[in-house]
């Protein structure tokens, strides 16, 4: 197993192996930091920090309204008070300093926010505080039907400009799956100077509680199901985009880290299965991934590499149109069996 090479470069970074933590509470604690090094996690993107906390400490507005001026205070109720956060911005670049010394793995920085305004300086900051890469998460439901996909599609493109112009170090995107032409938002993005692509972001949608007819925030880990639209994606960009590839959301398993690098992922980012396992859980993702590279005998990771990917066929349109209508047509089979079984339930066995 020893000959197994399972390096791989993500961001221009230079990782042991594919697998590395997602932006998550699994950097917060030094301790922990630690133990997911020694258990071979090859990298770390710790929490966000957020665009409102930034600017909050800056002009002592969010999203540019007065916390003062009473008209705002139905909307600026619904954000967290600034001592709710994990850490505060100055904080947050003093941890970012720790993990460094603690670990030699790369740890990447994330920003969370939604305007292309001034709270993205706080980029280079994280930069001057030690961080490898940046990656940068615009998590937005955009809710105004008066706002155009173009204008939404738009503004990322700045935003991504705008953060890449000066930064000496690279900057990955973690995007929503949610755009009517993602390839070409993808493609915009990298333009736009994006180093890398995290697909995807995971929406957190509260629920209704009916007895107490309210709104309530639920947050439940993955599972390998939400794998799939990753895996599609990741499938279909390979081989047409030269930056890297991340994949997040749905690596439940070894088998699941599997799958993602053979339909393109440079590298694996994991949250649910960590804190559902403990950080020992990537040594287990790294001795099953070598496991199965010798029984397929592959010798370097780069043989793996989206090699069910779409970057050669010719036609990835029609080829996903004709998987869904093979799929479609094999559930109306399947469900036809079912009623022709329920309809026969009470007949005569046959001699
Ligand atoms: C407790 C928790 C905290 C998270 N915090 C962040 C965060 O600060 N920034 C971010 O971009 N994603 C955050 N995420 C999302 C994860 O980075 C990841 O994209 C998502 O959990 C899907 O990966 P998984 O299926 O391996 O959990 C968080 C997820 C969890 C479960």
């Amino acid at each position: 197993m020893t000959s197994i090479d399972l390096s791989t470069s993500y961001l221009g970074l230079e990782l042991a192996n594919p697998f590395m933590t997602g932006a998550s509470p699994l950097g917060d604690h030094l301790d922990t930091v630690r133990q997911l090094e020694d258990a071979g996690c090859a990298a770390i993107v710790l929490h966000s920090l957020f665009e409102e906390q930034i600017s909050q400490e800056q002009s002592g507005r969010i999203h540019h309204m007065d916390p003062l001026d009473r008209k705002f205070a139905t909307v600026l109720s619904y954000f967290p008070e600034p001592k709710s956060y994990a850490l505060g911005p100055d904080e947050y670049l003093e941890h970012l300093r720790l993990v460094k010394a603690a670990v030699k793995i790369p740890v990447i920085g994330s920003l969370n926010g939604t305007t292309a305004e001034s709270w993205l300086a706080f980029a280079k900051l994280i930069g001057q505080a030690g961080a490898d890469a940046i990656e940068l998460n615009m998590y937005e439901v955009v809710t105004d039907s008066d706002q155009t996909a173009l204008t939404v599609e738009h503004e990322l493109k700045q935003i991504v400009a705008d953060l890449t112009r000066d930064l000496k170090i690279p900057v990955s995107v973690k995007l929503s799956p949610f755009f009517t032409a993602f390839g070409n938002v993808a493609r915009e993005i990298e333009r736009a100077g994006a180093g890398g692509l995290v697909l995807f972001n995971r929406f957190l949608q509260p629920d209704i509680d009916i007895r107490h007819m309210a709104v309530w925030p639920r947050l439940e880990l993955s599972d390998s199901a939400e794998l799939l639209l990753r895996l599609r994606w990741l499938a279909i960009l390979r081989g047409r985009l030269r930056c890297s590839l991340a994949v997040t959301g749905g690596v439940a398993t070894p088998n699941d880290g599997i799958k993602a690098l053979l339909a393109g992922a440079d590298v694996v980012q994991m949250v649910s299965a960590i804190l559902r396992h403990g950080p020992s859980y990537f040594t287990l993702m790294r001795d099953e991934l070598s496991r199965w590279m010798e029984s397929m005998e592959f010798r370097r990771l780069d043989q793996v590499r989206g090699s069910l990917s779409l970057s050669k066929t010719e036609a990835p349109s029609a080829f996903e149109r004709a998987q869904y209508i093979r799929t479609v047509g094999q559930w109306s089979s399947w469900l036809g069996y079912q009623a022709h079984m329920s309809a026969h339930e009470d007949d005569e066995p046959q001699s």
